[in-house]
């Protein structure tokens, strides 16, 4: 049993207050506690996990990791974008670039990669809980996040960045987080199915 009992209502309202951010403050003049980061990393690591495997890595990036990961961002987003039309590549490189080095903390959350299929499968549920908690408490302290499984979390230059092989260790997400306004809203209202369309109840 939980020892500080939390309210019901505070927590369903984190819960359901929490959204996916795709805009940030300056974090320059908004800049990210260290205190704040470790809260949220505090969190993550207190997810669940069967036959406590703690299959999850994190990989805080400073500056310098952030730029070269910026350029294989925009590598990729550029060559996605002029598929038809490469002569445009630089200037959606560029613009790409300027976007990712604009991300206030980057993080790249790996999972240690075992043989056994299912406790694979049990690692991988555990990462996205992980995940999840790490979100809740970074919307706690008015940061806003996006969990991305874009083209850099698959490319063997950010392993090579990280020195890591994928056979070992698995990239699973990227972390963008960053101070938001507060009760910053996507444009687009969430939405979720009522509870009675997703639940099957039986005797
Ligand atoms: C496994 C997973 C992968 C995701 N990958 C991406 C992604 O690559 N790009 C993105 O914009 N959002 C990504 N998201 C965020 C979802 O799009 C987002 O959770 C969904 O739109 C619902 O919005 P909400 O988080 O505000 O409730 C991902 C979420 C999960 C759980």
């Amino acid at each position: 049993m939980q020892s500080t009992p939390i309210n019901t209502h505070s927590l369903l309202k984190l819960i359901k207050e929490r959204r996916t951010c795709y805009q940030f403050l300056d974090s320059k003049i908004h800049p990210i506690d260290s205190i704040e980061l470790q809260n949220c990393l505090q969190a993550a690591i207190w997810a669940p996990n069967h036959k406590l495997t703690q299959p999850w890595r994190f990989y805080i990036a400073g500056e310098n990791l952030k730029n070269q990961l910026a350029e294989v961002y925009a590598d990729n987003r550029a060559k996605k974008k002029t598929q038809s039309d490469p002569s445009c590549y630089q200037s959606f490189y560029e613009k790409a670039l300027q976007k990712f080095r604009a991300i206030p903390q980057v993080i790249l959350v790996g999972q240690v990669i075992v043989e056994d299929p299912i406790v694979r499968q049990e690692d991988y549920a555990a990462c996205a809980c992980a995940i999840q908690n790490f979100h809740l408490m970074a919307w706690q302290q008015n940061m806003g996040m996006q969990w991305s499984t874009g083209p850099i979390i698959n490319d063997s230059r950010t392993y090579k960045l990280l020195n890591i092989e994928p056979e070992n260790i698995q990239l699973i997400g990227a972390l963008y987080l960053g101070k938001i306004e507060e009760n910053c809203q996507p444009k687009i209202p969430p939405k979720r199915k009522p509870i009675e369309e997703v639940t099957i109840y039986f005797e």
